[in-house]
């Protein structure tokens, strides 16, 4: 959620600082705050709500001298955004300021502890409980930083990826991570901090990725020291990160989203190199091949997700079960979490995240983990937690996703669970062998079809145009549709904050049918498939009701486009591969109809890219 940067070296550290905060923006952004120990050895901490570059104009006229220091993008839990709330948090003798992502949970016995003590607080946050918690401990057993982190993390329950900054110890930085992710970045004479790799893959591709419960001791012209909270040296292991910088910029699109959408037929070519080898006729997942005996054994498999990736998921229910009649269930991370599942060694858990960050994810992982289950991740970021916290599983390879509404992570999910499915029904021997060769070629043609749908962008926006007023939108679809009428209705959501649900279609009747009114666009996913009959006749139901039916329909239906308001035209595909195609018209249209209205389509209120609260 929040995002954290560092920085300790040679280098001016103000600009070094923004610059990664600003690269971290998708992470949250309703305040943000520096803290610098300038030339003249001041702590100075300037903060302000809103965006980084309310930071900026804030600090403009201020000493934002200093090579060391640390700063924060913050989206709020406790306490409304503020600049008193905003990070970096002062302890009360202002000797020490602290950055943090996460939650302490047991913040409000602690901060009665330490206002029975005398020490004063200035914001609602819990953060600032940690800071002159580790404040009291280093004054009243004149203990160092470090010492006093240790001691404090031990007091704290929750969440936490911190960085702590000493006025009277300029020369260092003590950062610690427990389930937030934090990474220290080696270049030359210098080094970085941050919640991932972002901001530090422009200075070196050196990182270390720290585990929970680690603290790094970040000192100038020293190397990187990791110890654990009992002061256990730990030996850091280096590794070389492979981000490209023009990733991480808009590349002359408006909106991160858009370029996103656009990358898509790259990113799924990406996803499916080595993987996939046409002429071979042949799709290989090597962690599939690795464990198979484990996975064709498994009793069922259980996916859990949160968000789009639980879309991706219902998506991945129907290829596994039909490729290679496995019973899949699938859960919210979140709801699984707190239940007692019944789940034991004979299952495999398939964890599905963008961000590798969520923490109900991560905590349905630990669960399925501590009962015996496999589990088999699919996520997106590199070196992220819960690649880390499985026992393997598969990149989806589209780069780093910066728009906070996910769309290339969508596909590449629907991508890898495809070849996942593919992978084991060959293995498995559960497909005839001209279905299996037929789906394996079409999958390599996505690419090229998802192009053609691109080419639909200026249509799709001067449809949006039309729907600017509406203040409701029903999704259907049918089948593998209807996880994408789901995804849809959520893209709207998000980011162009029109109220939207998505059904199966044919649960229209059983309700959301009252709804139906002139006012009330319907989008119906009516692709020519096994259900197309069936979708029809919701469609007509809908007419029937005056309802603005916005159908998409394959290439060439007339009999829709008779009936239908507009028809979006799509490539015609095969059933099982339909959800790469139809969901990037509708990822367009919520974009178009976000940008109509004037949000901010990359960063939208309330939300996050990175969920690491629950
Ligand atoms: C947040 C994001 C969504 C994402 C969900 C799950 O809500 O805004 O786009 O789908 O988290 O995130 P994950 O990283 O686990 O896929």
């Amino acid at each position: 959620m929040c995002g954290i940067v560092g920085y300790i070296g040679t280098k001016q550290a103000y600009p070094i600082l923004i610059k990664g905060l600003k690269r971290l923006e998708y992470r949250g952004y309703d305040s943000a705050g520096v803290a610098l120990i300038s030339n003249n050895r001041h702590l100075n901490v300037y903060k302000a709500k809103g965006k980084v570059s309310d930071l900026e104009s804030f600090a403009a006229e201020k000493d934002i001298s200093g090579t060391v220091g640390i700063a924060h993008t913050r989206w709020a839990t406790h306490g409304e955004p503020s600049q008193a709330n905003a990070h970096p948090h002062y302890s009360s003798s202002e000797n020490l300021a602290l950055i943090h992502n996460g939650i302490i949970e047991n913040y409000a016995i602690l901060k009665e502890k330490l206002q029975s003590k005398g020490y004063v607080f200035k914001s609602s946050t819990d953060t600032e409980v940690l800071v002159q918690l580790i404040d009291y401990i280093m004054v009243t057993n004149k203990l160092d930083l470090l010492s006093a982190v240790q001691l404090a993390l031990q007091e704290v329950i929750g969440a936490y990826a911190i960085a702590v900054l000493e006025k009277n110890n300029p020369d260092q930085i003590i950062a610690a991570r427990k389930s937030s992710s934090l990474v220290v970045g080696i270049g030359e004479e210098e080094l970085f901090l941050a919640s991932d790799a972002t901001p530090i893959v422009e200075y070196t591709d050196k990182v270390v990725y720290l585990d929970d419960e680690e603290i790094a001791i970040i000192r100038r012209g020293e190397e990187l020291k990791v110890v654990n909270f009992k002061n256990v040296e730990i030996n850091p292991e280096i590794k070389e990160v492979k981000l490209n910088l023009g990733q991480l910029e808009k590349r002359g699109f408006s909106h991160f989203m858009l370029k996103e959408i656009f990358e898509q037929p790259d990113c799924i070519y990406d996803c499916m190199r080595g993987r996939i080898n046409v002429d071979a006729d042949n799709v290989v997942l090597s962690a599939v091949i690795d464990y198979k005996e484990k996975l064709l054994g498994a009793r069922r498999f259980i996916i859990v997700a949160c968000g789009t990736s639980w879309h991706a998921a219902l998506i991945g229910k129907h290829l596994i079960e039909s490729f290679c009649r496995i019973p899949v269930e699938v859960e919210y991370a979140s709801e699984f979490r707190y239940r007692d599942p019944v789940i034991d060694e004979q299952d495999v858990v398939i964890a599905i995240s963008q961000s590798g960050e969520t923490t109900d994810t991560l905590a349905a992982i630990e669960l399925a983990r501590s009962r015996g289950a496999f589990i088999y991740g699919i996520c997106n970021s590199v070196g992220s937690s819960i690649p880390r916290a499985t026992h393997t599983g598969s990149y989806i390879h589209v780069g780093p996703e910066i728009g906070v509404a996910s769309t290339k992570a969508f596909t590449g999910q629907v991508t890898v669970l495809a070849m996942l499915a593919l992978t084991l029904a060959k293995e498995k021997q559960s497909l005839p062998r001209e279905e299996f060769l037929e789906i394996v070629k079409e999958l390599s043609h996505i690419p090229e079809k998802m192009k053609k749908v691109l080419e639909l962008n200026h249509r799709i926006a001067g449809l949006s145009q039309i729907f600017t007023y509406a203040h409701n939108f029903i999704y259907l679809g049918r089948g593998y549709s209807y996880p994408v009428a789901l995804e849809g209705a959520l893209k709207l959501k998000e980011i162009s904050y029109i109220h939207a649900e998505g059904y199966p279609a044919a649960e229209m009747k059983h309700g959301p049918i009252a709804l139906i009114d002139a006012e009330m666009p319907v989008v119906v996913i009516a692709t020519h498939n096994g259900l197309y009959k069936k979708v029809l006749s919701n469609i007509q139901e809908i007419k029937a009701r005056q309802g603005r039916v916005i159908a998409l329909v394959t290439e060439g239906d007339d009999v829709i486009s008779s009936i239908a308001d507009y028809c979006i035209e799509l490539p015609a595909t095969l059933e099982c591969l339909d959800p790469l195609i139809t969901t990037v018209p509708l990822q367009m249209l919520a974009y178009h109809i976000a940008v109509c209205k004037g949000k901010d389509v990359d960063q939208p209120r309330n939300l996050a890219k990175s969920v690491t609260v629950e």
